[in-house]
């Protein structure tokens, strides 16, 4: 049935040149279909040079959005629309121009985990892969940053600049499962294991680890690393992406139940039936989609200045 399911998508991805952009927590069978798999960033970097005429994002909304604004001229397509990021939900744009009058010489970063209302205010945008990099790069002093307030330590921890967090508890319910006490019991039980976890989990989470990045590092980091086993401290649907790619190393879950269920909204389906319909566009409206763009043209550049 799946795999009847995964060849029709693929013969209508053809027939319609349309392209699958997939995050590392989607389910195995789509992470199977896709043409790009990858973090918020790598698919922020992918949809600046699509050649397709739809793209269809299996991610969360914010995501789905940022694709539609860096491709005014293809289709945009999400399997199932109620796949929203409630991190994202966190920070209305409100709160973002409240910040803005209160430090009106601060610039905005804001975390891609938004919505395009709320991007359309920053400065520049960032992902778990660039933050530091990205607040590091701007010349003031003092940052505004949100919505993850887990995120905003991380980055403080790795700045000399003032990191003023807004809303005054942003959180992602799936990094917050982890606690001290899940980390040191898979410690114990795989004591060679290295432990590698997401900025949005907690400060305390974050300082068992061996290393603290996005969803792709840790591919990265496992892939050059000499250890044969890893801890794994974010959504578990990572866990089927690491096995795939290094099936000689070990990756074990630090908690089972690490599950964000709007990534899971997708199935092949949903994703069969929005291709087929050209159903679920994700557009952005103007001026929001242009002002959106130019704060993740913004975190491009500031790239560009850190690695210069
Ligand atoms: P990454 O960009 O690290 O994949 O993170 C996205 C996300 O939503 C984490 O919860
Ligand atoms: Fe949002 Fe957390 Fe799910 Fe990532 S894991 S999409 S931050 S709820």
């Amino acid at each position: 049935m799946g795999e009847g399911l995964s060849q029709k998508i693929r013969a209508l991805k053809e027939k319609k040149r349309a392209i699958i952009l997939a995050h590392n927590y989607q389910r195995p069978e789509i992470q199977d279909l896709a043409d790009i798999l990858g973090d918020s960033l790598e698919l922020a970097r992918a949809s600046t040079e699509l050649d397709a005429e739809i793209v269809v994002f299996c991610g969360v909304n914010f995501m789905a959005e940022m694709a539609a604004v860096l491709n005014p001229d293809k289709k945009v397509l999400i399997p199932d629309p109620a796949a929203r990021c409630p991190m994202a939900a966190q920070l209305p744009a409100e709160e973002v121009r409240r910040a803005k009058r209160r430090y009106p010489d601060a610039p905005v970063v804001l975390y891609v985990n938004t919505l395009a209302e709320a991007k359309a205010e920053a400065t520049a945008v960032c992902t778990s892969a660039n933050a530091p990099k990205v607040v590091n790069a701007l010349e003031e002093d003092t940052v505004i940053f949100g919505p993850d307030k887990n995120l905003a330590w991380f980055v403080q921890q790795r700045s000399s600049k003032r990191v003023i967090a807004i809303p005054d508890q942003g959180y992602c319910y799936v990094h917050r499962m982890f606690t001290p006490a899940d980390i040191l019991l898979k410690k114990k039980q795989h004591p060679d294991a290295e432990v590698l976890v997401h900025p949005e989990c907690d400060p305390e989470v974050q300082k068992l680890a061996d290393r603290i990045c996005s969803t792709s590092q840790m591919l990265s980091y496992a892939q050059e690393s000499p250890a044969k086993r890893f801890i794994i401290g974010t959504e578990v649907g990572m866990i089927y992406r690491l096995k795939r790619e290094l099936p000689d190393k070990e990756f074990i879950p630090a908690l089972e139940t690490a599950v964000c269920e709007q990534m899971k909204e997708h199935n092949l389906e949903k994703l069969y039936l929005a291709l087929r319909d050209e159903k679920h566009e994700v557009k952005v409206e103007e001026p929001i989609a242009a002002k959106t763009k130019s704060a993740i043209d913004r975190m491009f550049e500031l790239m560009r200045r850190a690695a210069a």
